[in-house]
């Protein structure tokens, strides 16, 4: 096929929109925060209104059931006047002023009318373990766990209100049975009546008993300390102690008197002993000083005499002098063992003497510790005695008080005897005929409040959790990019890739009539030959205006002038890539102009079989350098003006292929042959095929499928186009449910956006 080189012309014949600035006008897809604050909200609620309206009604039903299953109910009320008794005459008794809080008093009767207390009473009145009603009978009897449960029970049936401004208290009884309810009432009415009666008796009888009993208390206490007393001055033989202290403290100065003379006497006999003991036995004075030893010592003497007198006259061996010899040297052996045995004597005195001192003095010091301790026993009791006799004291003054206040609460109790709190009753409960519960409308209503606050929170919360893009609002809000369009979502039968295409074609013949009529007819024949029912002939053309919008957008999406390399890509798989690239392909055919489509997506290619070719040959060819554009690569359609390049075979480098300089010859070299070249692609996400044809192509459309493509692979896409330095013109939201009442909204909300303006700049762009 030989391509000529397209005519300046088609370019000059694009004029710029009519835009009060000489800039083509980019769809603004950010409107001011505030404002859409609350419609945010109200969005949501619309985008969730399935969920929460499920939940709603099943709320409701569900409180609706219950209310229904219910038995019905009968209440019983009983109204009780209640005064308030006298003022208590005697104020400062021991006990607390009863009625000292005025504001307390209704809710205090309020709150006694509930307790539990009066509900055993009620139990144990009506003997309610018998009644069939509680689940009893005649045989069974009471333990206390059954009266507390029974008791509960009750309880849990009652109502007490103070009607307001009034001394009347409304009790009501709520049961399935109306003789239960009225009786519960009455038996109430009836036990309050008794029990505060018996309370304000028992009240001052308590008092009275109380004092009666510390009055006794403190008369035996008296009575015991006074029976001490008489004991110990009994023990203390009647003497006065002071008395006796004197006496004792005489008797210990005596003794210390004593012990020190003892103390010299011991000194003197302890010098003596030891310095008898120290000196020489012969010489000692009381030795020296003995009549026999003085008697033998004269002896001794007498002798000496003779001996020298004899020695004088004979010699040595006349027997005369030999006897006085041996007389002298008997006499001092005798005065010897004589002195010895003083000596020992002597020092055996004055060791006796010196113990007997000393045990002296021990026997006087221990009679002054015995002495002093007695002093300090005395002294002890003293201080017991006056002890004693102030406790007596002061409990004597304690029992005058209390008898005195005996005497008073004597009289108040009497007063309370005649005059109680004075409870009647009003009105008595009659059984009930007419039922009061359940009451449907405030189950209802319950019901109706909980469901829409869980509804309510539910849908926030999902909305919260959800990650995918679902409407173009969803879009708005997380996408920060210029919108260009959407594509709403066909019917099934429609959605085959031929009917969206012929939708297109057949749009464009019911624009321009008969115009180009030469043109569309096989496209004609070919959705005729699908028999396309009426339904998907609508789809069509909704499909076929909305592509028109689109090219509207995106030939003013770049500043200057229109984008003429355009690539057509997106996060993921299915996005619906290659449906948006031909029906924009067809629809830029539609303007005259020649163009060229491009089969990008080298890996899973898919024009092919849209337009049911042979892939054999196309742009891997081109770019392996197998052939070039210009021998007969590109294929003509049946779409007028409309030209495809056809991804050819597989290669096992695509990402190669297309960022070679050979795929930048190529581009340059089709945008010198058509008008338009369009790049259907791989997605962004699971491949880096693609992401450099975004710095080649003048304008990058990136495709989000409604329901599908999540907020985070958008962003994950934006970030690796941004890698390679290419940028995106702008988003299209494909898929987009048109029944969807809150996409609708959003839609109708913003057509005058999206609808009219594009189709009015479409008209004058072709
Ligand atoms: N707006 C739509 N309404 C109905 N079906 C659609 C729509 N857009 C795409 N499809 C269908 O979804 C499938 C995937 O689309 P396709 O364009 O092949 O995705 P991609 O090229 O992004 O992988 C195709 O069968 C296509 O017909
Ligand atoms: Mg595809």
């Amino acid at each position: 096929m030989e391509l000529k080189k397209s005519e300046q012309g088609s370019n000059a014949n694009w004029a710029p929109p009519p835009t009060p600035t000489s800039e083509p006008e980019r769809v603004d897809f950010h409107p001011p925060e505030s404002e859409t604050h609350l419609r945010d909200y109200w969005y949501i609620i619309l985008k969730r209104r399935w969920v929460i309206l499920a939940v709603f009604i099943s709320v409701l039903s569900y409180t609706a059931v219950k209310a229904l299953m219910r038995q019905p109910v009968y209440s019983a009320t009983t109204i009780l006047q209640i005064d308030r008794g006298r003022i208590n005459l005697v104020q400062d008794v021991m006990v607390q002023d009863y009625w000292s809080g005025y504001d307390e008093f209704y809710p205090t009767q309020q709150r006694v009318l509930m307790s539990r207390n009066l509900s055993r009473r009620i139990v144990k009145h009506l003997r309610l373990w018998e009644h069939p009603h509680f689940g009893g009978d005649k045989t069974h009897t009471a333990d206390e766990q059954t009266l507390e449960d029974l008791a509960e029970q009750v309880a849990g049936m009652l109502q007490v209100t103070q009607i307001r401004n009034t001394q009347l208290m409304e009790l009501k009884f709520t049961s399935t049975e109306p003789k239960v309810a009225a009786d519960l009432a009455n038996a109430l009415a009836r036990q309050y009546m008794t029990f505060s009666m018996e309370k304000e008796t028992t009240l001052a009888r308590d008092t009275a008993g109380f004092i009666r009993e510390q009055v006794e208390k403190i008369q035996v206490e008296i009575q015991e300390r006074e029976q001490r007393l008489q004991e110990y001055s009994q023990r203390q033989d009647l003497m006065m102690v002071d008395e006796k202290e004197l006496l004792v403290m005489r008797q210990l100065q005596d003794l210390n008197g004593a012990v020190a003379v003892a103390r010299t006497a011991r000194a003197g006999a302890e010098a003596n002993y030891t310095s008898l003991r120290a000196a020489d036995r012969q010489t000692l004075p009381a030795v020296l000083a003995n009549p026999t030893v003085q008697g033998l010592v004269q002896q001794r003497g007498v002798l000496e005499g003779q001996v020298a007198e004899l020695t004088a006259k004979f010699k040595d061996d006349w027997p005369d002098l030999r006897r006085a010899r041996e007389g002298l040297t008997d006499i001092k052996s005798r005065i010897e063992i004589e002195r010895n045995v003083l000596a020992v004597e002597v020092v055996a005195k004055a060791r006796v003497e010196y113990r007997a001192a000393v045990e002296r003095e021990h026997l006087l010091l221990a009679e002054v510790e015995s002495q002093k301790k007695e002093a300090q026993e005395l002294s002890k009791l003293t201080t017991n005695y006056t002890q004693i006799k102030a406790g007596i004291d002061n409990q004597r003054s304690m029992l005058r008080q209390l008898l005195r206040r005996q005497s008073e609460t004597g009289l108040s109790a009497e007063l309370f005897e005649r005059e109680p709190v004075n409870v009647r009753i009003v009105e008595a409960a009659l059984v009930p005929k007419v039922p009061t519960g359940p009451r449907l409308s405030r189950s209802l209503l319950l019901g109706s409040v909980v469901g829409i606050a869980l509804a309510l929170g539910l849908a926030l919360f999902l909305d919260y959790w959800e990650t995918s893009i679902y409407t173009i609002e969803d879009l708005r809000r997380h996408v920060p990019l210029p919108y260009m369009g959407m594509v709403p979502r066909l019917d099934s039968d429609t959605a085959s890739r031929w009917d969206a295409l012929a939708a297109s074609s057949m749009a464009r013949d019911t624009d321009k009539h008969g115009k180009n009529m030469s043109q569309t007819r096989s496209a004609l024949a070919l959705s005729q030959s699908t028999k396309i029912a009426s339904r998907a002939k609508e789809d069509m053309s909704l499909i076929a205006e909305r592509f028109k919008f689109l090219r509207g957008s995106l030939l003013l999406s770049t500043p200057g002038r229109p984008p003429r390399t355009v690539l057509v890509t997106g996060p993921d798989k299915n996005a619906g890539k290659t449906f948006v690239a031909c029906n924009l392909a067809t629809s830029l055919a539609d303007l005259d102009k020649k163009v060229l489509l491009i089969d990008a997506d080298l890996r899973n290619p898919q024009l092919h079989k849209v337009f049911r070719f042979k892939n054999r040959v196309g742009l891997s060819s081109v770019l392996s350098g197998q052939t070039s554009i210009e021998k007969g690569c590109v294929f003509s359609t049946l779409i007028p003006n409309l030209y495809v390049l056809l991804a050819g075979p597989a290669s096992p480098t695509p990402a190669e292929l297309l960022g070679s300089t050979k795929m930048e010859e190529t581009l340059e070299q089709c945008i010198q042959l058509f008008d338009y070249v369009l790049l259907d692609s791989a997605p962004l996400l699971p491949v880096f095929d693609s992401h450099i044809l975004t710095v080649r192509a003048d304008a990058n459309l990136l495709v989000v499928r409604s329901g599908h493509t999540s907020r985070n692979a958008v962003r994950q896409s934006l970030e690796l186009i941004d890698r390679v330095g290419g940028k995106v013109t702008g988003v299209i939201l494909n898929d987009v449910n048109l029944a969807d009442y809150a996409q609708n909204y959003y839609y109708s909300y913003h057509s005058y956006e999206y609808g009219t303006y594009g189709e009015d700049t479409a008209r004058k762009v072709s």
